[in-house]
């Protein structure tokens, strides 16, 4: 008895050290973002004088931004401690890459600069060969040297989205594996190794990384366009112990899959960088490769109707990086283009500047 009230209390100190490493962790991350992106700000108005597009957050968004913030870190801390995953997903960072990338992240801007000045959104290097995608993609989403398309994009894209989400990108990521092992509970018969989980546009495969961690055995399945993206998920992926995901260089327009394949989708923000159709069609593949009884579940940026108090937010994210649909996305009905594709049961959730939109494909 004794020994167990010993062990119990150990475990509490444990865990509140545990969270105050993670809490300590983040606070780090988000003044390492804080002084890059005023040091950026900075040298660019110093070196190339620029007409601020944008306006300015108003104070009171930005105390809204923060206390959001804190809310996403207080949920992931909460899920871990729920077991959705273990605790040490939390501290889970590409250091090794992070500090190779940083220095060509500053080497990269002045280009960045110079193509936001020009407005030229289709400046592709010219080795890199642009035929074969969709029109909408052949452009530079967030000013991005290549868009999606070379290894150097590859290498600095989860460095560049950590920058501009103070280091919660992940945490944002994560919000997804709660709702995916609540519906994946409707297959409780199946095997795990035979339960199946695409994410479609995987990009680099950081959320392929944490549903490994949440799903130890299940067969995991990432789709991408961009071969370069897909190089790089391959790298980080073949770091994990367990079963390879599968990777293949597809448009989630056409699914190469056949009809209720998968237990679950994930799709993490990709619609709001796809013009009003392909979102459409990308809801509708969805909805075909799921199983009857699967779960869809997206994380995307928030919109107009679930967070108005974030307008300025939204218009200074789209104001300052090349977004070209994002203006569109935020005020598009989600639900209607589910309910449209067949999916049922829909509910959302918003976690700091992500939204959640959770799907069923009702059961025959
Ligand atoms: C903003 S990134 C998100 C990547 C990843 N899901 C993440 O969480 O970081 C958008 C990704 O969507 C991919 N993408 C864009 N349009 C696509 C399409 N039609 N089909 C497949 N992938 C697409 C891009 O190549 C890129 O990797």
């Amino acid at each position: 008895m004794l020994h167990n009230t010993k062990t119990s209390k150990l475990g509490s100190v444990a865990k509140i050290g545990t969270n105050l490493t993670y809490q300590a962790f983040q606070q780090g991350k988000n003044y390492f973002s804080l002084a890059h992106n005023l040091s950026a700000l900075l040298l660019r108005l110093t070196t190339s004088p620029f007409e601020l597009k944008s306006k300015r957050l108003p104070l009171e968004v930005i105390g809204k931004i923060q206390t959001r913030r804190n809310q996403l870190l207080e949920t992931d801390w909460q899920d871990a401690e729920r077991s959705i995953y273990p605790a040490s997903l939390l501290f889970d960072n590409p250091w090794k890459d992070f500090l190779r990338y940083y220095p060509m992240i500053w080497l990269d801007m002045p280009s960045t600069w110079n193509r936001a000045e020009r407005k030229q959104y289709e400046d592709f290097s010219p080795e890199i060969d642009t035929t074969g995608y969709p029109d909408y993609y052949r452009q530079t989403f967030h000013h991005q040297t290549d868009g999606y398309l070379s290894d150097r994009s590859a290498n600095l894209y989860d460095l560049q989205v950590e920058l501009l989400f103070s280091g919660t990108t992940d945490a944002m990521r994560r919000r997804i594996l709660s709702p995916l092992k609540q519906g994946l509970k409707a297959f409780n018969s199946v095997s795990p190794q035979q339960i199946r989980v695409l994410d479609v546009a995987c990009g680099t495969g950081r959320t392929i990384k944490l549903t490994r961690a949440a799903l130890p055995q299940a067969s995991l399945y990432g789709t991408d366009l961009s071969p370069a993206y897909l190089r790089k998920a391959e790298q980080l992926l073949s770091q994990n112990s367990g079963e390879l995901p599968q990777l293949l260089q597809a448009n989630a327009e056409e699914l190469p899959y056949q009809d209720n394949y998968f237990h679950a989708i994930t799709c993490v923000f990709l619609l709001h960088e796809l013009p009003v159709m392909a979102r459409q069609r990308v809801i509708e593949q969805c909805f075909r490769v799921i199983q009857p009884g699967g779960t869809f579940i997206i994380c995307d940026s928030i919109q107009v109707k679930d967070s108005p108090e974030m307008i300025p937010a939204m218009e200074y994210f789209h104001d300052t990086f090349h977004e070209p649909y994002y203006k569109h996305y935020i005020t598009d009905d989600l639900v209607e283009r589910l309910e449209k594709a067949g999916f049922q049961n829909i509910s959302t959730q918003v976690h700091f500047l992500s939204k959640y939109l959770i799907a069923r494909k009702a059961s025959v």
